[in-house]
């Protein structure tokens, strides 16, 4: 079927009281991964791509955007396309063309103010074009690359102030920092759950998790019932495909065809998109 529009993906999840997963994807193995551990899964599914991703392929999003669409033709799933993290208006800018429904707009590392304003535009551009926008408030952190910020990493989002950024910016979703952080490669982000259900209570529109590979099964459960309404994962993807080529070479010294090792990758993380899948519910 063709691509689902985000904002459809997450009313569903959000009538369900459950979440969508959207997961991070880097090469045309990542989304071959996340296709098919949906269909195993029997569940929907975001495929992202962000802004550092496309700045990998040469700042050209196209070529994933068009590997999506594909794959999404043929799935028995629903499949949305996201394009994540975006700081650079040039790039969203593109983004309705490139074929994505939506984006996650960035400003959480600017101070109140200027993230309101960078936001509040961001959004009035994505409305005019039919895009659905997801913005930050608090910081996540974690980012390697991540640009200086007015806040520390981790700062939290006060609900309060959650409810008058989104009055402000008239967002589609808000990602909240409740004690996860980005690019953890061990899953032992502590949630504040009794946060996140003030959050929740506060605004009117769905909170979004980043930096969720950090964050073990049993929290993602939890967040979702205190009302996390799209999960992001991107870095337990990036492990799979690492350890399954390392392995790999590892015991093979003398393979040259990348279709060995990368069909093995390839099968790793469709194990990890099945199973945090079947943990945040379809
Ligand atoms: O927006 C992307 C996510 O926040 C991914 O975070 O790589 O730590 O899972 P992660
Ligand atoms: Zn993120």
């Amino acid at each position: 079927m063709p691509l689902i529009p985000t904002s459809e993906l997450v009313r569903e999840a959000c009538e369900r009281h459950s979440a969508i997963a959207a997961f991070n994807v880097i090469t045309l193995e990542h989304i071959e991964a996340v296709v098919r551990g949906a269909e195993e899964a029997g569940a929907p599914v975001i495929v992202q791509i962000s802004e550092n991703a496309v700045k990998f392929h040469a700042g050209r999003p196209i070529p994933l955007t068009r590997a999506a669409a594909a794959l999404a033709e043929s799935a028995t799933v629903g499949v949305g396309l996201h394009l994540d993290h975006v700081t650079d208006m040039a790039l969203l800018h593109q983004a309705a063309d490139a074929g994505f429904s939506s984006a996650m707009f960035d400003a959480a590392h600017e101070s109140y103010p200027d993230n309101v304003a960078h936001t509040a535009a961001a959004v009035r551009w994505a409305h005019d074009n039919g895009l659905w926008l997801e913005a930050e408030l608090g910081y996540v952190g974690g980012k390697p690359d991540a640009p200086a910020s007015a806040h520390t990493a981790g700062v939290r989002t006060d609900p309060d102030e959650a409810r008058q950024f989104v009055a402000q910016t008239g967002v589609d979703a808000l990602a909240v920092a409740v004690g996860s952080s980005h690019a953890m490669t061990t899953r032992t982000a502590t949630l504040d759950h009794d946060l996140i259900a003030a959050l929740a209570a506060a605004v009117p529109v769905p909170l979004v998790l980043h930096g969720s590979s950090g964050v073990p099964d049993e929290d993602l459960s939890r967040a979702v019932a205190a009302g996390i309404r799209k999960i992001n994962i991107g870095t337990a993807l990036n492990i799979a495909y690492t350890h399954g080529v390392r392995e790999f070479l590892d015991h093979d010294a003398k393979v040259v065809d990348p279709r060995k090792y990368l069909s093995r990758t390839r099968t790793e993380m469709t194990g990890v998109v099945r199973h945090l899948l079947g943990t945040v519910g379809a």
